[in-house]
């Protein structure tokens, strides 16, 4: 299809406007109202241009077959530069000062030679609203084009902005009029990256002196992987933006990976390595840090063997740090003892998916979200723990997906929901076994799917038998009625998915979970099969899934390769030079165990704050003193650094180079933006530094020699590398081969399970680990909340603080009037594993006999509540359920 601009001839796709056809071109249209991330608005007029001797809005007019489009109309350019100065003559002259790269309006002003208006009359006075910490409104510059309200709306989904007044008194407000903190602002940062003309604008964007560079790199939050650049300015960051080409986030952002990078800078950065000396953590050189700790390591090696030495790798570092330490760990110490904290959030993921499917990851890329007519979203609350997730379910919702949440809490997205399964905290499998039975006896089955790729229907049905709706609804606290109605829609809907976190895996049965959650896709048919949209984890770190994917697992090497196949370790050490150690290593829980009884000696920590992240603290912070040498990198002196024998500064994601594997096993670039502050370094430096200190040598010069490595030695990995990336994109794992794309939906020619069928999972409900009793009347579910991320060393860092500055615990009101507690009020919370004051928050987010709280600061440790129950096949802890007493504090 074809059209001509200016008598030169252009190609052009289906649904393209004009605009878009000319931008291909490389042919500058001066814009205000357009955004390519939401609806043509067509209302400021000043991409005019002459379509078959018309004048039209080059924005909203489809290109079409044999269309001539000319921009050299003079009269047309006139009524395009005469809106323009209408618009402008309203605008205070500083409008025109604002640097070009930042204002679209400016450039426009520029393309048309506009310095000063013609127009005169009077201009805006309004005046500012810069209560937000990070959006920064100035009313005078606003010219009601809607952008930021739209990109609100059809991107964010929050609806909080609207346009108020009329005519020349029209201004973007936050919908009530109050101050824009104390809007339901999420501050995603849509609205200020949309903003034409600085009218919305963030504190960095004040700032007038240039920026000097932009380097493209993934987000280092959360698991969903967000495209972002990072802008420059002399050697700093100035303003991180989501990238508009970017796959997953196409554009859009959360308040964290957007604005929340000032803790590069934190002025309590660690910059130089530490070593305890008379008790005191002091400032050393690396030779003398890292000689120390090479020394220890070989004494506790040779005096108690190398499995008293153990590795918790981190989540929060790049693929192939996490493959040199687990090299480390194995060729160097010679051990199996290391893991990462999947441990502890996906590890029954793995386990479960792995069972049921033959793979590791979640069977579909969020993309395929967008054909499905029905979510079920099982424990998870995305629109806070994973924002651009959320902001896309939301999406699908009001488009007219339907809409199953399953989760104890009353999230924004259970709001939304046809149906609310609000279930007892721990019945998840109860739950979702009720469903497979509905599902069974309703007929909302795929039957050819389950005679020709699946296994197990007859022992599912045997035990599906004892989850009749009444008895299910005993256990869960369900109504009968909303059972069926949930059944109904996923059994009905023509392309289900399933969307689930950890409210299914962090459980005493959290495998169990995650199969009987699996058990609800085969029976629908919507895995392995073309056009589906599967299950699919929310992985909660930025690089939880690659952190397993390459080995840093007591039993898996690289690619989920077992430890125990002599052929595997022998195809490893024939390329490592080095023998890999035969025995099964020890899980993190077990670690702990094993410091407490003597049996570990030294535990190495990568940038993990196990004495705030990990459950029953004050047993973490006993194995940390039990051992004789804690070793961690970090970039602040965390809980567990102030444990340590040696702290080792890091660098943080933005900069490192390497790759993070996101939720949807996309394998992404990062890039360094900045160079580590002092003496800090990579986790990829250090390890390669310490085994030269050990006297070895880890071989990888880079991190592009690691990857590409692990890519000879890994089938899943076999066709990545730095450079393909670079030049392709994101490639999603399985990837064996340099010639294939990867793989964004896993089964379609067969399931990677033995027998290549998919298996349903057999499993009867077993209680959690703790229920409520009289002496412990409140079942506590932990989460995340929106603008802190896990243990907030990073978030506490910056302004997100002004937004939420100390922890609650959330209360269900008829619960705090029993109890006499109201807001703020403190409250000790006590569990059998320790106790905690916080604050209380009322709320009817939670149920009467439950509270909710989140771990993101130090000084509220809430899991010195949470216990040491864990899933029985993974050792994943039951983060989700602790019976706890409540008194005012
Ligand atoms: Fe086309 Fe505003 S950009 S009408």
């Amino acid at each position: 299809m074809r059209l001509t601009i200016d008598g030169t001839a252009a190609d052009y796709r289906e649904g393209e406007t004009v605009l878009d056809v000319m931008r291909s071109i490389g042919s500058y249209v001066p814009t205000l109202c357009q955004d390519d991330r939401i609806s043509p608005r067509g209302s400021c007029r000043i991409c005019l241009v002459e379509v078959d001797g018309t004048t039209a809005a080059a924005c909203t007019t489809p290109a079409s077959d044999g269309m001539v489009v000319r921009r050299d109309n003079p009269h047309v350019r006139l009524a395009a530069r005469g809106a323009l100065e209408l618009i402008v003559s309203e605008l205070p002259p500083r409008a025109l000062d604002v640097p070009a790269d930042r204002s679209e309006l400016v450039r426009a002003c520029d393309h048309f030679g506009i310095t000063t208006t013609s127009f005169t009359g009077e201009a805006h006075r309004r005046g500012l609203d810069h209560s937000h910490p990070y959006v920064k409104l100035d009313r005078d510059l606003c010219i009601a084009c809607g952008r930021c309200v739209a990109m609100c709306s059809e991107v964010q989904g929050t609806f909080a902005l609207e346009l108020v007044g009329r005519g020349f008194d029209t201004v973007v407000s936050p919908g009530a009029g109050e101050p824009w903190v104390d809007s339901p602002c999420v501050g995603c940062g849509g609205c200020v990256d949309s903003c034409p003309t600085g009218a919305l604008s963030e504190p960095e964007l004040l700032d007038p002196r240039p920026l000097t560079g932009t380097v493209t790199t993934t987000c280092g939050y959360c698991g969903v992987g967000c495209t972002l650049d990072v802008h420059l300015r002399g050697g700093e960051v100035a303003v991180i933006t989501p990238t508009r080409s970017a796959p997953v986030n196409r554009g859009h952002a959360c308040i964290k990976g957007r604005f929340a990078h000032t803790f590069t800078r934190a002025d309590d950065r660690l910059t130089t390595p530490l070593i305890r000396r008379d008790g005191q953590l002091q400032e050393t050189s690396w030779d003398d840090a890292l000689g120390f700790v090479a020394d220890q390591l070989t004494a506790i090696r040779a005096q108690h063997g190398p499995d008293a030495i153990g590795m918790i790798s981190s989540a929060r570092a790049t693929n192939e740090e996490n493959y040199l330490a687990q090299k480390f760990v194995r060729t160097v110490i010679g051990t199996n003892t290391i893991d990462n904290c999947s441990r502890l959030c996906h590890a029954p993921s793995a386990a479960g998916l792995t069972a049921s499917f033959g793979l590791a990851g979640g069977t579909n890329c969020l993309d395929d979200l967008d054909r499905t007519d029905c979510v079920l979203l099982a424990g998870a609350n995305p629109t806070e723990a994973h924002p651009v997730v959320g902001a896309r379910i939301k999406q699908l919702v009001l488009g007219g997906a339907g809409l199953i949440v399953i989760d104890p809490r009353e999230t924004e997205l259970a709001a939304l929901a046809d149906v609310h399964l609000r279930l007892r905290p721990g019945t998840n499998v109860a739950a979702f076994n009720g469903l497979a039975r509905l599902l069974l006896d309703h007929g909302h089955i795929a039957t050819d799917f389950l005679t020709e790729r699946a296994a197990g229907l007859d022992e599912l049905t045997a035990v599906l038998h004892d989850y009749a709706p009444e008895r299910v609804s005993e256990i869960t606290g369900l109504t009968t009625a909303d059972l069926t109605q949930a059944a109904e829609l996923y059994g009905q809907a023509t392309n289900p998915a399933i969307v689930y976190g950890l409210g299914v895996t962090e459980h005493a049965h959290g495998t169990d979970g995650v199969r009987t959650l699996a058990n609800l896709a085969i029976l629908r048919g919507t895995v392995g099969t073309p056009g589906c949209c599967g299950i699919l984890p929310l992985r909660g770190q930025n690089n939880v899934q690659g952190a397993s994917d390459m080995g840093a697992l007591p039993d898996l090497l690289p690619g989920y390769q077992p430890i125990t196949d002599p052929r595997v370790r022998e195809r490893f050490a024939r390329v490592w030079g080095s023998p890999v150690p035969e025995r099964p290593g020890l899980r993190i829980p077990q670690m702990f165990d094993a410091a407490v009884a003597g049996e570990l000696r030294a535990l190495y920590v990568i940038g993990e704050d196990i004495a705030q992240s990990d459950p029953c603290t004050s047993h973490v912070e006993h194995a940390l003193r039990c051992c004789d040498l804690v070793v961690c990198h970090d970039l602040f002196l965390s809980r567990t650094a102030e444990l340590a024998d040696v702290v080792l500064p890091a660098a943080n994601f933005l900069e490192k180079d390497g790759t993070f594997v996101n939720f949807d096993r996309r394998v992404q670039r990062v890039r360094p933006a900045l160079d580590p502050p002092g003496a800090a370094k990579t986790d990829f430096d250090i390890l390669r530094h310490l085994a030269h200190a050990l006297g070895n040598d880890l071989g990888c010069a880079g991190p592009a020699t690691a990857m590409d490595e692990c890519a000879a030695l890994t089938p899943t990995f076999g066709g990545i590398s730095h450079a393909r990336l670079d030049h392709e994109g994101p490639l999603h794992w399985p990837c064996p081969d340099t010639d294939r794309p990867g793989q964004p939906v896993l089964h379609l020619d067969g399931f990677a399970t033995p027998d290549g069928r998919a298996h349903l999972a057999a499993c009867p409900y077993l209680p959690p680990g703790e229920q409520a009793d009289a002496e412990f009347p409140f079942l506590l579910v932990t989460g995340r909340r929106l603008v802190h991320y896990n243990t907030g060393s990073m978030t506490r860092r910056t302004p997100d603080t002004e937004l939420l500055p100390a922890e609650t615990l959330d209360v269900h009101p008829a619960d705090a009037a029993l109890l006499g507690l109201t807001d703020t009020a403190p409250v000790e919370v006590t569990s059998r594993w320790g106790s905690v004051t916080m604050p209380t928050r009322t709320t009817r987010e939670v149920s009467q006999g439950q509270v909710f709280a989140a771990f993101h600061f130090a000084t509220t440790p809430t899991n010195a509540l949470t216990s040491p129950h864990t899933d029985s096949a993974t050792g994943c802890p039951e983060y989700k359920v602790t019976a706890v007493a409540l008194r005012p504090g």
